[in-house]
């Protein structure tokens, strides 16, 4: 896909991939950038900073938020389904249940909604979807359980819808990143790649026209050893297991 002149939605767009990937489709030129956010005083200063960026209010777990922005933008030739929320609990912790309950409304559910709400309007541009999923979607990390099992529901998700759209027409493209240096992943010890780095492979993953973008080394290497012996990384990531 070629990004000049396009128009483009991002969900989560003031958190560190998304913010990244807004500033990056700027450089590349699209005539406009919807950035959504759950406040839209968080996405005002990109406003600021480019006359090309329409800030709008979104939550993607509420009905009605998501509705009204498929409906406000019709001329949608890109989305970037960025939005989610880890709250890095495993499944048997005491918050399990509710970290669960969230994250799948949030990274499930909601994506769920906004592919309904745009598949059409997608469709009638010959448009592209991209969704933000998780290396550790394709893997459980234990200390991540239940959001590696929200996750894990986004990749399937993303299998199914990529089905449906594909004889509409619309290209949808999964992301798969290790750990990114955001506000999720605040005060975890462990190498992680910059927002930028992230933003600027998924870009050009989706203008070379890749199915499924690992967008850092360390998805790269995780991606290329569930190749190799699946079984063997999953006993690796099992290990991990929070003490
Ligand atoms: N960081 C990593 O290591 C990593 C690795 C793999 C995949 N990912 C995925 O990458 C995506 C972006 O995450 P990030 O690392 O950039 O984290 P981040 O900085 O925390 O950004 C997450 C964004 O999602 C938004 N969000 C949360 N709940 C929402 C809702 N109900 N409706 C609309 N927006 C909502 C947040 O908005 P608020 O500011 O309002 O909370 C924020 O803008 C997520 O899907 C995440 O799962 C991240």
């Amino acid at each position: 896909m070629d990004m000049k002149g396009k128009i483009v939605l991002v969900t989560g767009a003031n958190g560190g991939i998304g913010g990244a990937l807004v500033k990056g489709l700027l450089e590349r030129g699209v005539a406009k950038v919807y950035a959504a956010a759950r406040s839209v005083e968080a996405v005002i200063e990109l406003k600021h900073c480019d006359e090309r960026v329409v800030p709008l209010r979104l939550d993607v777990t509420h009905a009605a938020s998501v509705a009204a922005i498929a409906e406000q933008c019709r001329d949608v030739d890109l989305l970037i389904n960025n939005a989610g929320v880890n709250r890095c609990v495993a499944l048997l912790d005491s918050a399990g249940m509710e970290s669960a309950r969230e994250e799948m409304e949030v990274n499930f559910f909601g994506t769920l909604a906004m592919c309904r709400a745009f598949a059409s309007v997608l469709a009638a541009r010959n448009g592209v979807m991209v969704n933000v999923c998780s290396i550790i979607g394709l893997v459980n990390l234990p200390v991540n359980g239940t959001y590696c099992a929200s996750k894990a529901a986004g990749h399937s998700l993303l299998q199914g819808v990529r089905a449906e759209l594909a004889p509409r027409g619309v290209r949808v493209i999964g992301v798969y990143p290790g750990p990114v240096d955001t506000r999720m992943t605040a005060g975890q010890e462990m190498p992680k790649a910059t927002p930028a780095e992230v933003a600027t492979a998924i870009l050009a993953g989706i203008e070379n026209g890749e199915e499924d973008i690992f967008p850092d080394p360390m998805s790269q290497a995780v991606h290329g050893k569930l190749v190799l012996d699946p079984k063997q990384v999953v006993r690796e990531f099992a290990a991990m297991v929070p003490a």
